[in-house]
């Protein structure tokens, strides 16, 4: 199989610049586009409408797919969803109950804690459905249903377009389970899957911040810290905005809950600490904004990522706002993705790393 990169630099650009793509082909394969509903293609050994719990292991970027995974299933299906990283659920020794479903979200389908976290899952009598973008993997073969994310080979280290991937199949999965289970209506499947359906135009529009973002990374690139914050479904967005630049650029970045910034990390903000805040309009939105404030009134640089809509509340002493289109809050997070990579890969180029292969790590990690 020979991939290029088209006209661009890295691989991690060319799959960044692929996502209207890769996410329109994973959603048809999730949704009848031509009448907004859900159309799920695998046979399921287990029945939404009488699952109790939800388990979803997975590492790196896969994980953060999971925890705003949990946001949906819980908040759309009402379903109670653990999300752990695989490194750890597997020593855990969680008790799960019989006839429960476990789903592992990877790349490669060879991780080798998620796979570890997949067998003792199938060891416990657990339903196994794993969420994967290699369909010759061994996570495949010892899964009981597979979930495609059809997104092409992903070359770069650093996952981008497998993520945006990910996230669009489990927001297809959480709204089918709440039709199964009943607890949304046949009007809102409907504006859930149309605003999956707006996304491949958001995407394409949020590429075109990338001269603001390059300006904005070299400024980046002479930080020794920074940090990100998000609350809600844009905290895990935050946790893998950080991640990103750590991989690439290895600046040191962290992630935090917005509303955790005053148990702790405000300590750390003064003039030389950027702050990434990612926050599209919705209901969270006013109060990480005030969370804002705190930071603005110690110095804190901040970067502010939000949409059309929240860009008109926005209040003095935000360094640089990056606005997004307009998007239903469902889909939010897999738009405000795009920013977080594009920031973290023209940093990282910038400063001349090997953006396709970070020093250090592996694209797929099969020791433990
Ligand atoms: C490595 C990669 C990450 C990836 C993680 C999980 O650390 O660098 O980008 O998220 O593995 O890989 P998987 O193939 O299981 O998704």
């Amino acid at each position: 199989l020979l991939v290029d990169k088209g006209n661009h630099r890295h691989f991690m650009a060319k799959e960044i610049y692929e996502q209207p793509e890769t996410v329109s082909h994973t959603l048809s394969h999730y949704v009848d586009m031509s009448s907004d509903k859900v159309a799920l293609r695998e046979a399921l050994p287990f029945d939404f409408a009488t699952l109790k719990r939800l388990t979803i292991s997975a590492c790196g970027t896969a994980s953060y797919a999971g925890i705003v995974a949990k946001y949906w299933f819980e908040r759309y299906a009402r379903l109670p969803v653990d999300v752990d990283v695989a490194s750890e659920f597997r020593y855990r020794e969680p008790p799960l109950e019989q006839g429960g479903l476990s789903l592992f979200i990877s790349q490669s389908g060879e991780t080798a804690d998620t796979l570890a976290a997949l067998r003792y899952c199938a060891g416990q009598g657990q339903h196994i459905a794993s969420l994967l973008n290699s369909p010759e993997s061994t996570m495949a073969r010892e899964s009981q249903v597979v979930f495609p994310t059809l997104c092409g080979p992903e070359i770069g280290v650093a996952s981008t377009k497998a993520f945006t991937a990910q996230l669009t199949a489990l927001a297809s999965l959480a709204v089918a389970a709440g039709v199964a289970r009943g607890t949304i209506s046949a009007q809102q499947e409907a504006e859930l899957v149309h605003s999956l359906t707006t996304l491949p135009t958001a995407i394409s529009a949020a590429l075109a911040l990338e001269g603001q973002v390059e300006d904005i990374a070299k400024r980046l690139s002479k930080a020794k810290d920074v940090l990100y914050l998000g609350r809600g479904q844009m905290y895990p967005i935050a946790m893998e905005g950080a991640l990103k630049l750590k991989e690439l650029s290895y600046i040191h970045a962290e992630a935090y809950p917005a509303g955790e910034l005053k148990h702790g990390p405000i300590a750390l903000v003064d003039e030389l600490m950027p702050v990434i805040v990612v926050a599209p309009s919705d209901e969270l939105m006013a109060k990480t904004l005030s969370n804002m404030q705190e930071v603005a009134a110690r110095g804190g640089k901040i970067i502010l990522i939000t949409d059309e809509v929240g860009k008109q509340t926005v209040g003095e002493g935000v360094a640089e706002v990056l606005v997004l289109p307009k998007v239903a809050s469902f889909v939010a997070p897999i738009l405000a993705t795009i920013p977080v990579q594009l920031l973290a890969y023209h940093t990282a180029s910038f400063m001349g790393t090997d953006v396709d292969q970070p020093r250090n790590l592996a694209k797929s990690v099969t020791v433990e």
